[in-house]
């Protein structure tokens, strides 16, 4: 994989190495990840610097795609969504550790997709020109960053959903500490987009922005996620 994604950097841009599985990695500075599971189906494209292109078809599982950072911080990230169809989520998405943390600010909500099940109302925040919502749950036996364990999962919902702009993580991260929802160290932190179980074809490009990491350098592979 990481071998394939070396040479096509030498080769050809448009050129395109495929993995049939969950794939993860460093490319030119940003951090990728696709996963998908029940059945779901994504392909993930990296276009040039920081952006990607998803693209699924009559899917019947879910997925969890995008780029960004690893390890994340209290940053302001800008993204970017120039098309999409479908059903998805877009949001800054990452998790921490110690404690265990899964985060969403949830940004848009393509297809109008219902709101996650089983989270508490805790407060909001007005922060890049939208009040959010906080909300926190307890996930219990569900696969996490450090395998199947039980951990926190929290969400800011913006209730002007947009598909472009700049996010202020910081903000969202101390509103959450100051509701007794910290975070631990952390791990990755992209701009992602999440598919669910539908027989909806979608496709979504995305760009991710934030200081610029490291030289721009183009580039292109294909990875497909499937079960
Ligand atoms: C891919 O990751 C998802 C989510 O963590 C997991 O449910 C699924 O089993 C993984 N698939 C494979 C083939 O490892
Ligand atoms: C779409 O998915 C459904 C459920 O998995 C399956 O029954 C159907 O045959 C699929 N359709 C196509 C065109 O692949
Ligand atoms: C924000 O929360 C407060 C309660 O803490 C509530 O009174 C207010 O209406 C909320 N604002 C919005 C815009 O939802
Ligand atoms: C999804 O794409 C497949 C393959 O291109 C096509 O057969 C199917 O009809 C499409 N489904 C929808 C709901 O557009």
């Amino acid at each position: 994989m990481f071998f394939c994604l070396l040479l096509l950097a030498f080769v050809a841009a448009s050129s395109v190495c495929a993995a049939s599985t969950n794939s993860s990695g460093l490319i030119f500075g940003y951090y990728y990840i696709v996963t998908a599971e029940d059945g779901g189906a994504v392909q993930y494209t990296n276009n040039d610097d920081g952006e990607y292109t998803l693209e699924w078809t009559n899917n019947s599982g879910s997925f969890v795609a995008g780029a960004g950072y690893d390890p994340g911080s209290a940053q302001t990230i800008r993204f970017g969504s120039f098309e999409v169809a479908g059903s998805s989520y877009l949001s800054i998405y990452g998790w921490t550790t110690n404690p265990l943390v899964e985060y969403h600010i949830l940004e848009q909500n393509y297809g109008g997709n219902d709101p996650p099940v089983g989270l508490t109302w805790k407060g909001n925040l007005t922060s890049d020109s939208s009040v959010y919502d906080i909300y926190e749950t307890e996930i219990v036996h569900k696969q996490s960053i450090l395998g199947v364990t039980n951990f926190k999962q929290y969400w800011s919902i913006r209730q002007d959903l947009r598909s472009d702009g700049l996010v202020t993580t910081g903000n969202h991260f101390s509103a959450w500490a100051a509701v007794g929802m910290p975070l631990g160290t952390f791990n990755y932190q992209i701009v992602a987009a999440e598919g669910f179980a539908s027989s909806v074809n979608g496709s979504l490009t995305n760009a991710v922005e934030s200081p610029p990491a490291g030289p721009v350098r183009q580039f292109s592979c294909l990875v497909q996620a499937h079960i």
